[in-house]
């Protein structure tokens, strides 16, 4: 793997094959019923410029499991570029002090200029409308492992990608990371004007992909295997777009669409946070509880997932099973009320 995850851009399917390998192995101790410190006395440095629940935590939790330290900040206002601090700055003085860094930001291409002052490896935590690497490998993770369950391959599978195309850097990521497997077809289903970027649309064909658009999703689908679905990114949007905008029901994936329009067996996605506000028309609550809602197993798999980045990136991959202790306090057997028993 590269020194830096920053982008899909970088892996291989080889590349990907190995991490899904590693992160398989970090099951029992992303599941809590066995321990390791192969990152003893390694430090994280975690610097999120932009709002994030998941990616900060799961990241922070990852590292502790592999049993590193953490120091972050988060916001612009607590930090030094608040006092005009520049990327390259920031870089080196991190460096000092961490041996890995995980960075959001709200400018596309700002990770990259960040590890580009850097030996220490940095992985790209969402650059703006770019891209999300680490949200990717979960994502694809959770397809192969749902997949396995079901019984599907993933060639020919059929992935339906919604919502905000245009400035939801995790379809950005996942569309071009599962391009590296063999054919499958795509259905892109976006809102007027937040469609996916065309240059990603035709990287993707010219792999041997079909990609049919549309624009709604009051239509059959009932050979989709995945229905992927996400929030409107309004932090994004200009002054014109933002003014009048609401999302049709149109877009809404809930249960009605679920049990009408899709197979039975069809999985439900989102990178979360999904748009619980009654006007949002994101994906239903109506879901929770369902098994065809994925969500919380796709947010699981963020652990496993970001422990065999930081393994592979800090080269202790080999050692974990070496390792290995048992789990010593009391963990429930699940830890959702209404996850379902599959
Ligand atoms: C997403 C993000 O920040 O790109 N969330 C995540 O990291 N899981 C999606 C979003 O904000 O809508």
């Amino acid at each position: 793997m590269h020194p830096h995850l920053l982008s899909v851009d970088s892996l291989t399917r080889d590349s990907v094959d190995r991490l899904m390998h590693v992160a398989a192995r970090m099951e029992p101790i992303a599941s809590r019923r066995q321990v390791t410190r192969v990152l003893e006395g390694a430090v994280l440095g975690n610097l999120f410029f932009e709002a994030s629940t998941r990616t900060r935590v799961s990241f922070n939790a990852a590292f502790c499991r592999l049993g590193g330290s953490v120091c972050d900040t988060t916001g612009f206002t607590f930090s030094s570029m608040a006092k005009g601090e520049s990327l390259y700055d920031t870089s080196r003085v991190m460096s000092g002090y961490c041996d890995a860094i995980v960075m959001r930001h709200p400018d596309q291409g700002s990770v990259a200029e960040f590890a580009a002052a850097t030996h220490v490896p940095v992985i790209n935590g969402g650059d703006g409308p770019g891209e999300h690497p680490s949200q990717a490998l979960l994502d694809f993770y959770t397809i192969d492992k749902e997949f396995n369950r079901l019984g599907k391959h993933l060639g020919n599978a059929h992935v339906l990608l919604t919502g905000d195309l245009k400035y939801g850097r995790t379809v950005h990521s996942l569309f071009k990371l599962l391009s590296l497997y063999d054919p499958m077809r795509f259905t892109l289903v976006a809102p007027p004007g937040l469609e996916m970027p065309a240059a990603l649309i035709e990287l993707v064909a010219s792999r041997g992909h079909r990609v049919e658009e549309r624009s709604s999703l009051a239509d059959d689908y009932t050979d989709v295997d995945v229905i992927y679905t996400t929030r409107i990114q309004k932090e994004r949007f200009t002054a014109e777009m933002s003014e009048g905008f609401s999302l049709s029901r149109d877009f809404t994936v809930d249960r009605t669409f679920l049990d009408r329009r899709c197979a039975r067996d069809t999985i439900v996605m989102h990178p979360l946070p999904r748009d619980s506000r009654p006007d949002a028309n994101d994906l239903d609550v109506d879901l929770n509880g369902d098994s065809r809602l994925a969500i919380f197993r796709q947010t699981d798999n963020g652990i496993p997932v970001r422990m065999a980045i930081f393994a592979t990136l800090l080269q202790v991959d080999d050692l974990i099973e070496k390792d290995l202790r048992p789990v010593r306090w009391f963990v429930p057997p699940r830890v959702g009320i209404d996850d379902p028993q599959l």
